[in-house]
């Protein structure tokens, strides 16, 4: 059969055969640090609970040895295998540490598994806002005067949720934020989706479970040779139950879960316990290095360059995270550039291209990466538009709007979708913001006013986008 008749295959194919430079996830970097047997014929690997493959579920062989391997690897005390991201591991997460109605301190830019676990699971959310530097229109990390302020403000709640690294690398001071939590006794919960790799390398930022986190999650696909959807859940604090979370995670994953996902998270622990170091010395290497030629070459700037805000730790070395400002066009303009020049990256904003790098990514791809970006920027007219510069004066509001009910009653109510000019007065039934700063204007069961609508048309009129809005222009709102 001809697989122009699929056309998903087909477009898949494509994108193999065409030799694109892949900065972004999977970490396997189309399966280059994978066992010859998976590369071979992978479907061979795919079977199911027959005897003597074990059960995800009640595991008892060669999945709970698997398991018991990883929990020693990273410093837990039980590791689960999830095949469906950290998306579910943030829910079973959230579901094992909150009881319906319990509080829970959260970044406002959360992932959106946080908003569908509160509402999952009935938990209330009580909001810290991400610090935001105005300079490079970003929003950086939390502090930890904010997360103290929110503890102190709310004795009720169950514990802290901390997104370490973000998206860019960027990690907060969570060895200072583990001490207010755990003084006042309650549970730490880290989603560390960008960092399962920071365990296997002295040089890198020490990971949510060398720090003290109760629980953690990590996207093994991110930045390890796993398959797209692996990630750890691992559990350390005495105040987690894993029989509870074991329970959970049942109810949530798929029943029939992927062989080939476990083995790659399997793999991928076993490969970066032998060789991580070496692996990872290569790695910070190569992109330090590319980093230099990038800021020699073509005057692009990174999250070195840029004055750290004292919020944030560390960065990730492995992280390539390139400003494009120099070339005189937004971070969405270059990558699609890029694109044209046989790269794709992970993600754009408005200054800024976030690259993945792994141990999946040799020197001879950065060095090809280098002569692409300067291929793009030789093909750049000479007269372009510069970004939008107002940007950087222009004033985000730290407001978080009042609470009017759950996220849970939220989204059980009934919804409406109207025009955001008309929305003053009603309840937000959805996650409505924009880029930048990508952090929610407004959240389920928020009261929405003018000065927030304002601010987003504002921020729309300045080339930004808004984002959360049904068909692009409606805000789903709960019925009066
Ligand atoms: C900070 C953060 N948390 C959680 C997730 C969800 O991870 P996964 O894709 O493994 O479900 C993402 C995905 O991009 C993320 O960026």
């Amino acid at each position: 059969m001809d697989i122009n008749e699929a056309p998903l295959v087909k477009t898949l194919v494509e994108y193999t055969n065409e030799g694109i430079l892949r900065f972004h996830m999977p970490g396997h970097k189309g399966g280059k640090a994978f066992p010859e047997a998976f590369l071979y014929n992978p479907a061979a690997l795919d079977v199911t609970e027959i005897p003597g493959m074990d059960n995800l579920y009640c595991p008892t062989g060669v999945i709970a040895q698997a398991q018991m391997l990883a929990a020693k690897a990273f410093g837990a005390r039980h590791t689960f295998f999830m095949v469906n991201g950290s998306t579910v591991g943030i829910q079973a997460m959230i579901m094992a540490a909150c009881r319906p109605g319990d509080k829970l301190i959260i970044p406002r830019n959360s992932h959106r598994s946080v908003w569908s676990a509160m509402v999952l699971a009935d938990v209330k959310p009580v909001y810290v806002q991400p610090r935001y530097d105005r300079v490079n229109s970003m929003a950086t990390q939390v502090s930890v005067q904010d997360i103290q302020r929110a503890l102190d403000d709310n004795p009720d709640v169950v514990g802290v949720l901390v997104v370490h690294p973000n998206y860019y690398g960027m990690c907060s001071h969570l060895k200072q934020i583990e001490r207010v939590v755990h003084d006042r006794g309650k549970l730490l919960l880290v989603d560390e989706a960008h960092g399962a790799h920071f365990v296997f390398h002295p040089d890198l930022p020490p990971s949510a479970g060398e720090l003290g986190a109760d629980i953690w999650v990590q996207s093994a696909h991110k930045t390890l040779p796993a398959l797209t959807q692996g990630a750890y859940l691992h559990v350390k604090g005495p105040r987690i139950d894993e029989r509870r979370v074991a329970q959970i995670i049942a109810m949530l994953q798929t029943s029939s879960p992927s062989y080939l996902i476990m083995a790659s998270l399997d793999w991928a622990r076993a490969l970066m316990e032998a060789e991580g170091r070496k692996l990872i010395d290569n790695l910070i290497e190569a992109v330090h290095h590319a980093k230099e030629q990038l800021r020699s070459h073509l005057g692009l700037l990174t999250l070195d360059d840029y004055d750290r805000s004292e919020e944030v730790e560390a960065l990730d070395p492995t992280r390539l995270v390139l400003d494009v400002r120099p070339l005189g066009i937004t971070g969405y303009q270059a990558e699609k550039l890029l694109r044209r020049v046989g790269v794709q990256v992970e993600m754009s904003d408005i200054h800024r291209l976030v690259l993945i790098c792994s141990v999946a990514d040799d020197r001879a791809v950065f060095d090809a990466l280098v002569e692409r970006l300067a291929k793009m920027a030789d093909e750049l007219p000479e007269h372009r538009l510069g970004p939008c510069v107002e940007y950087n004066e222009m004033s985000i509001s730290q407001e978080i709007p009042q609470q009017m009910m759950s996220p849970r009653e939220a989204f059980y109510s009934i919804i409406e979708n109207i025009p955001l000019r008309e929305s003053v007065g009603r309840i937000c039934a959805g996650v409505i913001g924009a880029y930048p700063p990508g952090v929610p204007r407004f959240c389920p069961g928020e009261l929405i006013d003018k000065e927030g609508i304002d601010e987003l048309l504002y921020i729309q009129r300045q080339g930004g986008s808004l984002f959360g809005l049904v068909e692009g222009h409606l805000v789903p709102v709960v019925s009066e």
